[in-house]
């Protein structure tokens, strides 16, 4: 097996996986960060969203092969005790119902107010379209992201 290194969470780690092994099976399976969930696996749903350098991406669509020396940051390291900005606005508006794809969505939230920390109503919505949630929470979500905005610039 090859063996691949990678910084997760501000800690280098090091794992011995199959080229195609996805990236969300390394965090949950080799690495027991578990906060990262298995929705559809194929890039469909956003509950496997982490950050890939600052971006979100699927962790269940990226294979080892082409993560060696990256920086990964799951939810377990977005913040040390869930202060940053997005988490405190999802606790503000209560946003999760069952919470199965709230890590995705909090994930997708963070790097999208990354880049555009005064984001529209439109804007929102569209960064958000891709993350699935079967409680529909979708109207909280919109507005825990429009919160953590004002509470970033
Ligand atoms: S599990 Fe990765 S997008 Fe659905
Ligand atoms: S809160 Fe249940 S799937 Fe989103």
């Amino acid at each position: 097996m090859p063996t691949y290194q990678l910084s997760v969470n501000g800690e280098s780690r090091t794992v011995n996986v199959s080229e195609d092994t996805p990236l969300l099976w390394v965090l949950r399976d080799h690495l027991d960060l578990v906060g990262t969930k298995y929705g559809c696996g194929i890039a469909q749903c956003g509950a496997c969203t982490v950050h890939l350098d600052g971006q979100a991406v699927r962790s269940c669509s990226l294979t080892m092969a082409s993560l060696e020396g990256k920086n990964i940051t799951t939810i377990e390291g977005l913040s040390k005790d869930g202060e940053h900005p997005v988490q405190v606005a999802w606790k503000e508006v209560d946003v999760p119902q069952c919470g199965y794809c709230q890590a995705g969505q909090i994930m997708t939230a963070s790097a999208f107010l990354a880049n555009n920390s005064n984001p529209t109503e439109e804007e929102i919505k569209d960064a958000m379209h891709g993350n699935i949630c079967r409680c529909a929470s979708y109207t909280r979500i919109y507005k825990a992201v429009e919160i953590a905005a004002t509470k970033i610039s």
